[in-house]
């Protein structure tokens, strides 16, 4: 089942004014996550704008039917950030409940959870 990724493209860290401002941190975020899924089949990404975690950019959210879902913060765009991301959310792909054993984690996303969301219960 697909695991989606939604990046905040509009997400500006801290100093992101003393920078050239050509993209916001989020827009920069979102395309190395982009790069770095590319060629998943379990793993898509989308763009919002805003995640209403403004305080804690760059934000995501790591979702899938049925699973559980999260939101994780506090990212700087770099890379090794959005591999990291993108690994997380391969692994949650190939969970039935979205839970990943935090053995598992990559390093590069710990610390950076902020909410988890349980699945919606199933209509009767
Ligand atoms: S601007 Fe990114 S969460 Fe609000």
């Amino acid at each position: 089942m697909t695991t989606w990724i939604t990046i905040c493209d509009t997400c500006k860290r801290e100093g992101w004014e003393s920078g050239d401002m050509a993209q916001t941190d989020g827009e920069a975020f979102a395309a190395l996550i982009e790069a770095a899924a590319d060629d998943l089949d379990a793993v898509r990404t989308r763009r919002v704008s805003c995640l209403m975690g403004c305080k804690h950019g760059c934000n995501v959210a790591i979702q899938g039917a049925g699973k559980l879902n999260y939101t994780l913060g506090n990212f700087t765009p770099d890379p090794d950030a959005a591999q990291g991301v993108v690994a997380y959310a391969r692994m949650h792909a190939a969970s039935e409940t979205g839970q990943v054993p935090f053995r598992e984690w990559p390093v590069a996303i710990k610390g950076h959870f902020v909410t988890r969301h349980p699945p919606l219960p199933v209509d009767e």
